[in-house]
């Protein structure tokens, strides 16, 4: 092949884009994490003094990250001295209760002995747990998805799906099958308080914190254990699993297990990511290379944390595959909502 000077071009530069993403992304968690974007007036300018006044910190410092958040086109600026926080910036950097907010997600960038375990797992194709990873990614899988689920749980998916809202309120019982750390348990047990809640996980450190969640309220019961370790009797009307069937090595163990679980006129809602299983299609998804991401950092690691794990990663549950699986499992339908979630698709499941 010849070298095309255009195309090496656009390579350089996308090489160099990536590196400026990673530190912008650090300069944005900052921000968060120093309530740096939570002191900015909205829809007025400010200055790094002006800043500085709201915040305690140093004017300097205030006026590089002011620089930088604008050249990234978060912030606007027309002369990097006066800096303005857009409506839709806010919703976007500082409203938790925003669908849009994405400044929980923006984490420290990834620490240099997780990037080592993910080179161990290349090397070796054994990846590692999410309880590996501690009660920082813990932490960081509720701010990247709480605020979605907030504004999407009750008042979109629980009425997609026929009887559930009834069933929750006639004090019905629900499992949620890798709970992490308990915040979608916390939204439906707030909701429904004649209702009983079990949360399933294998991460301790997740595990803790959703404990410390529910101390205290007897109708919320959290069990450090995996999916396929449920209870054998038919004794849940309800059971979810979100964001997670992909993360666990084996996704058919635990429908088995769930359906086992589950009584026959239940229901099973699983919430999966995106995806087609057609690497062309996924294209679409702007942000599809981040997806590999986190494939690699999290979702495919604790695929393959044990021998013979699927290995599915995160975009590898799509539509047909779970259909395959569920019928696999003991399940007779499998019905998928979309809700307008972004990233996720939602799916009904009956035994
Ligand atoms: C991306 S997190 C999602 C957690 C939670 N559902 C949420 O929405 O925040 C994936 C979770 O799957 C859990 N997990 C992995 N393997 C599992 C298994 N075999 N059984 C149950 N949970 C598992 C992980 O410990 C982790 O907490």
């Amino acid at each position: 092949m010849t070298m095309d000077d255009d195309k090496l071009g656009l390579l350089t530069l996308r090489a160099w884009k990536t590196r400026e993403g990673a530190l912008v992304n650090a300069m944005m968690y900052l921000g968060h994490s120093l309530g740096l974007f939570a002191a900015m007036p909205v829809g007025e300018t400010i200055d790094p003094s002006g800043l500085a006044e709201r915040t305690g910190h140093d004017p300097r410092w205030l006026e590089e990250w002011l620089r930088c958040m604008a050249a990234a086109e978060l912030l606007e600026s027309d002369d990097g001295h006066r800096f303005l926080l857009s409506p839709e910036g806010a919703a976007v950097l500082v409203d938790d209760a925003s669908p849009n907010f994405a400044g929980g997600a923006m984490q420290a960038p990834i620490a240099p002995s997780h990037l080592e375990a993910v080179g161990t797992a290349i090397r070796t194709g054994r990846g590692f747990s999410y309880s590996d990873l501690g009660t920082e990614m813990a932490k960081n899988v509720e701010a990247g998805f709480a605020p979605s689920e907030r504004a999407l749980l009750l008042p979109a998916l629980v009425p997609a799906i026929a009887g559930l809202a009834d069933r929750l309120e006639a004090g019905g019982s629900l499992v949620d099958v890798g709970c992490g750390t308990g915040h979608t348990l916390e939204l439906l047990a707030d909701a429904y308080p004649g209702a009983t809640f079990a949360g399933y996980d294998p991460s301790v450190p997740a595990t803790d914190i959703a404990r410390e969640r529910f101390a205290g309220n007897p109708r919320v019961s959290i069990h450090t254990e995996f999916g396929h370790d449920l209870p054998s009797d038919p004794r849940f009307d309800v059971a979810l699993t979100f964001d997670c069937l992909h993360d666990m090595p084996r996704p058919d163990l635990t429908l088995a297990a769930v359906r086992r679980a589950l009584r026959d006129d239940g229901v099973l809602v699983v919430k999966e990511i995106r995806s087609t299983g057609d690497f062309r299609t996924d294209r679409k998804n702007p942000v599809h290379a981040m997806m590999y991401g986190s494939s690699l950092t999290t979702c495919l690691a604790s695929a393959t944390s044990i021998p013979d794990g699927l290995g599915l990663g995160t975009l590898g549950l799509h539509p047909e595959a779970l259909e395959r699986l569920c019928l696999a499992a003991g399940f007779s339908s499998v019905t998928m909502h979309d809700i307008g979630d972004p990233v996720n698709l939602y799916y009904e499941v009956r035994p």
